[in-house]
């Protein structure tokens, strides 16, 4: 009898294809409500693979009373319910293979907003350049990085800024005796002592606006603020009015409280870089990342264990 999985979250094309010819797949990608479209089928399913967006619910879980392990495409766990995932006694797994890709999108991120690369294509290409120069950007280089969040993401990102000759503070909930950067108390006594602040904590269920209106006016009106986290950490609205009245100076942003929508006030200001969740998505990543998604499921079902279980 082949396993019944039960796939609710978008996956790759090559994942999908090989998870339907090594099981079988109910595929509720596309259903609206996926408790109901769970129920007909839900007895079956020892396995569920997700994306960090879609997650799985405690109310999917429920629906799942057979469920052996839930796979996430991505490493967001926040949209899935962990404790009871542990009380079920349900494994979790993620795919970290996403790092690099997503510092160097902090990187590029900060560097556009410092040398305002997307404003300068837009000046060339409306024949700007031919009516004079454009005004000068900001420096990139030798500033001062404040790295809010020291897990994985703000680890790889890290080391690339000191490549940039950048000095290096972050703030974290927990302890971080073993590395060499200068620790803060808070985000607020990060963003004082920063150039650019780039964001990179993980998004907990419940946890929201880690980066408050006051945390945005401490960065200033020279300050440089990236998100290659979650949106609603941070107060969108203050984000948006900071940048507005020039009491904050640029800013880099992958991620959106709302996504796909973005206030539509962040898209006439020239001092804004935009990109769309890409944070992680590069052909090599993605394949990675599937494979990760793919590897977890074999593994489990031939009695090995996950390979890159949540903690
Ligand atoms: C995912 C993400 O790649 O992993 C995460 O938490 O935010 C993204 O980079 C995307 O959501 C696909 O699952």
């Amino acid at each position: 009898m082949p396993v019944e999985i039960a796939v609710i979250g978008a996956q790759r094309p090559f994942v999908l294809d090989a998870l339907k010819s090594e099981f079988e797949v109910h595929d509720l990608i596309g259903a609206p409500d996926k408790v109901a479209a769970l129920q007909p089928v839900g007895e079956r399913i020892r396995a569920v693979a997700t994306n960090a967006m879609t997650g799985l619910s405690a109310e999917m879980m429920a629906a799942l009373p057979q469920l052996e392990i839930c796979t996430i495409m991505g490493v967001g766990c926040e949209t899935t319910n962990l404790a009871r995932a542990r009380e079920r006694g349900i494994v979790v797994t993620t795919t970290p293979v996403l790092y690099d890709d997503v510092s160097d999108l902090g990187v590029i991120l900060a560097m556009c907003a410092c040398r305002r690369i997307t404003a300068a294509d837009r000046f060339v290409r409306a024949g700007r350049w031919l009516e004079g120069r454009m005004p000068p950007a900001r420096k990139f280089s030798r500033k001062r990085a404040g790295i809010l969040g020291l897990g994985r993401i703000g680890n790889a990102l890290a080391p690339r800024l000191q490549g940039f000759g950048m000095t290096i503070g972050f703030y974290d909930p927990l302890p971080k005796p073993d590395v060499p950067w200068q620790a803060y108390a808070s985000p607020l006594e990060l963003a004082r002592n920063c150039d650019i602040l780039f964001l990179t904590a993980a998004g907990g269920l419940g946890v929201r606006h880690i980066v408050t209106a006051e945390v945005l006016d401490a960065l200033g009106p020279e300050g440089v603020f990236v998100n290659i986290a979650r949106g609603w950490l941070v107060d969108e609205v203050a984000l948006v009015e900071a940048l507005a009245e020039g009491r904050l100076g640029a800013a880099g942003l992958d991620v959106f409280e709302h996504e796909p929508e973005v206030p539509e006030a962040l898209l006439g200001m020239d001092n804004v870089v935009l990109t769309p969740h890409i944070a992680s998505n590069t052909e090599e990543t993605m394949r990675a990342m599937g494979e990760c998604l793919l590897d977890n499921l074999r593994s489990w079902f031939a009695g090995n264990g996950p390979v890159t279980p949540v903690a």
